[in-house]
């Protein structure tokens, strides 16, 4: 195992770790704290604040007059931006701290933590901060007789409520546009990681972002996050989680009427054709079912195979899976760690169990995985299903290492297999054949498709989802920079 790192350790010792807000460390108005724990085996990692509505009212206020001081929102774009980058180097020279606070509280592999998700963060602000320079915010509007032009201006405070697969990652991607558009933000971390999310603010505080631009409320769903839904201060609202908390969301932000991005689940489907290679197709697919213990909205959960290359493609990916070691995430061998929690390992048990109680076939049995010497920790073993497309384990997101294959003949069968999902979020075509492979990612109804691989996230390209994946936009791209600014348009008769 690998030892914690002093500063890690006198991060954690904090009774409890406080909230950020208005540039100030606090407890919570009521005094109620929480625990987290290390998801490897299930102890106790540290204590939390536990914030509700009186601290929600502090933060928007606190966001509130961050935003009227004029001390961000007006700053030229270059001189936040330079901010942001400064944000984006400390991300960089602790990286291996905040990987292993992240490791720690969700029970990702510390090195995935490291060489993905934080590494990511930084790129992130990086990639906001440069296009907020160079994104024009006046521009002038062509109609006869009129002297028009279109402005764009911050909201005012953004509130984000996120989940816990990629705590830090998550804030990264949410946050970094609307700052570099001038807005000021109020972040409602999931009350099973909010580890990563402080510790990012000592680096905002460090960096110089000014006090009340970032604010942190960390808390339960049910007090702080709705409370911060409802809130009437809140200008602009992004929810990323399960779409029954998502309704809950999007019917409070109507209430408002307050604009609303829901990134909800996924239900990601594979085509693979015949003409593929096998072996490294197969070995890829393996590779999307376990990357973050499947707790992945967009990953490769139903393979939708040609018949002819089923068998192999299973006996391959079984290989995979079998070899992939399962264990904490302190140890450097790991590849896939435990669940995030008691409560989503239940949950993915139990779509096991339905899933074979309305006839699909085990073609690789999960189940509870037995890690020596972290005997409390939250583990699966990875699973294979088969069966009919409407099984439950083929509709509902599972959020564990699990996958649905189903076998298909022809094109046109495959892509109306696909389309069957609720979900709209994205998937994957498979083939050497180029041409059919484009059309056939733009026949998947989703918000993204990918060709030859599965899970890319570019900096520059739009990701997000559609129907009960979600509404509102995505994130990373430019159109995502423009969405937390408001537009307004000036005109003069001529
Ligand atoms: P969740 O939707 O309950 O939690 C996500 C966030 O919402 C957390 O910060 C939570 O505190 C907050 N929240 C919960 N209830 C709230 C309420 N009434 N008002 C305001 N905020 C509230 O998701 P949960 O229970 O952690 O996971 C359940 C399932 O949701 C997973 O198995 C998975 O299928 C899906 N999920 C999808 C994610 C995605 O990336 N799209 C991420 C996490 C979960
Ligand atoms: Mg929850």
């Amino acid at each position: 195992m690998m030892p914690m790192f002093p500063e890690v350790s006198r991060f954690l010792k904090d009774e409890p770790l406080k909230m950020y807000i208005g540039g100030s460390w606090c407890d919570a108005a009521d005094g109620g704290t929480f625990e987290t724990v290390d998801p490897g085996d299930g102890r106790f990692l540290a204590r939390v604040a536990s914030g509700a509505g009186a601290d929600v009212d502090a933060a928007a206020a606190a966001a509130d007059k961050a935003f009227r001081a004029r001390g961000w929102a007006d700053l030229p774009a270059n001189d936040r931006a330079v901010l942001l980058h400064r944000l984006a180097d400390l991300v960089d020279r602790r990286r291996d701290i905040l990987a292993q606070i992240e490791s720690l509280d969700v029970g990702k592999p510390f090195t995935h933590a490291r060489d993905g998700d934080i590494p990511n963060v930084a790129q992130t602000l990086r990639y906001f901060a440069d296009l907020s320079v160079h994104m024009r915010r006046r521009e002038p509007i062509a109609v006869s007789g009129f002297d028009a032009r279109s402005v764009r201006a911050p909201y005012g405070v953004c509130a984000f409520i996120f989940p816990w697969n990629f705590p830090l990652l998550l804030v990264g991607w949410g946050i970094a546009p609307a700052l570099a558009a001038g807005n000021t933000v109020v972040i409602k971390p999931a009350e099973e990681t909010p580890l990563s999310t402080l510790y990012f603010c000592k680096l905002a505080e460090e960096a110089g972002i000014p006090s009340g631009v970032i604010n942190v409320v960390t808390g339960f769903g049910h007090t702080a996050g709705a409370a911060l839904a409802k809130h009437p201060g809140i200008r602009r609202m992004s929810f990323t989680g399960s779409p029954e908390v998502g309704r809950l969301i999007g019917e409070a932000c109507g209430r408002n009427l307050v604009p609303v991005k829901l990134e909800l689940g996924g239900k990601g489907a594979a085509v693979v054709f015949d003409d593929v290679d096998v072996d490294s197709t197969a070995r890829a697919l393996a590779a999307a079912v376990t990357a973050n213990t499947g707790q992945v909205c967009c990953t490769a959960t139903r393979w939708i195979i040609q018949r002819r290359v089923f068998e192999k493609v299973l006996g391959t990916a079984e290989k995979a899976l079998a070899a992939t070691r399962i264990g904490h995430g302190s140890e450097p061998e790991t590849e896939m760690g435990p669940l995030v929690s008691e409560k989503q390992r239940h949950r993915v048990l139990g779509y096991l169990d339905r899933g074979e109680k309305e006839g699909a076939k085990c073609l690789v049995r999960g189940g509870k995985a037995d890690i020596k010497g972290h005997e409390g920790g939250f583990y699966v073993k990875p699973a294979l299903l088969s069966g009919p497309p409407d099984n439950i384990c083929a509709r509902e997101e599972i959020f564990g290492p699990v996958a649905y294959l189903m076998p298909f003949d022809d094109e046109a069968e495959a892509v109306a297999l696909v389309n069957r999902s609720a979900h709209g979020l994205a998937n994957s075509v498979w083939s050497a054949d180029l041409e059919r492979a484009n059309r056939v990612a733009e026949a998947m109804v989703a918000g993204n498709s990918w060709i030859n691989a599965h899970n890319l996230f570019p900096h520059g390209v739009p990701y997000g989802g559609w129907n009960l994946s979600g509404m509102g936009g995505g994130v990373n791209s430019p159109e995502t920079f423009h969405d937390y600014l408001r537009a307004q348009s000036i005109v003069r008769p001529l």
